[in-house]
């Protein structure tokens, strides 16, 4: 029976199948009962297989024959799509190809990065009128001489003096030496005429006063401390001198602070 079946190629499966069964049949020991003997004998040894069907080396492929090739013609290049042609005679102008393509890409690429990263940096810097509100623009001919006008800057209260001549001979005549945070007057002012100082005592930050104190400055009543008319300390518990902030006088008129 088995090499009836073995005649017909599409059966040939099969018939290895029932091969390897009996293999496995006969190793593991399977006895056959003979009804004429009432004897028992290992089960294949009276099998025979034979195989002489005309299978090919590697077996039938049953494999989806009906799947189709991708033609992909149109994605290669014309230099290249002739089997009769060398490839080499044209790999010049292909590489010079691949070159141009990969440096254009290189250059969009790093510029898309670099206004991706700039784009990011930016967004973290503050705005327009955040920016705003960090300067304040003074105008100075609001200030009489001798007078002393306090502005809010920053959160912070922000001192503008208008000193007279009297006031400036002093401050500079003033010795170092005597001095708790040594400083010339000159080295505090950008104009003499003009003290420009933040409204923080450098004790403990209260609102000094201006034109009071032993030295006609500023007077920090909260724990009685002394600046003159160029902000330094000198008397009272406060360490350092009115703090100068960053500014400018963009004319005569104008400072801007900030
Ligand atoms: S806070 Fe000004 S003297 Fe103490």
């Amino acid at each position: 029976m088995m090499t009836f079946a073995g005649r017909f190629g599409a059966l040939v499966p099969l018939l290895r199948g029932t091969t390897q069964f009996i293999k496995c049949a006969v190793l593991s020991g399977a006895k056959e009962l003979l009804p004429a003997t009432g004897k028992t004998r290992p089960w294949g040894l009276r099998l025979t297989i034979q195989s002489n069907v005309n299978v090919p080396p590697g077996g039938i492929r049953l494999a989806h024959t009906d799947i189709k090739i991708p033609d992909f013609t149109d994605y290669r290049r014309p230099e290249v799509t002739d089997p009769n042609k060398s490839s080499q005679d044209s790999s010049d102008a292909r590489r010079a190809f691949s070159y141009l393509f990969t440096g254009a890409t290189t250059v969009v690429g790093v510029y898309a990065a670099k206004t991706v990263v700039s784009q990011f940096v930016s967004s973290m810097s503050a705005s327009a009128d955040v920016l705003a509100l960090s300067k304040i623009e003074i105008k100075l001919n609001e200030i009489p001489e001798g007078k002393n006008m306090t502005f809010k800057w920053r959160g912070k209260p922000l001192f503008v003096r208008h000193r007279t001549e009297k006031e400036i001979a002093a401050e500079e005549a003033v010795n170092l030496a005597e001095l708790r945070d040594p400083q010339h007057d000159k080295d505090r002012v950008l104009n003499p005429s003009w003290v420009i100082v933040l409204g923080v005592c450098t004790h403990l930050g209260c609102v000094p006063i201006a034109n009071a104190g032993d030295f006609g400055g500023y007077y920090c009543p909260c724990h009685g401390s002394h600046y003159d008319a160029s902000g330094r300390i000198r008397k009272g518990p406060a360490p350092l001198n009115l703090e100068v902030p960053y500014y400018e006088f963009p004319d005569d008129d104008t400072v801007v602070v900030g």
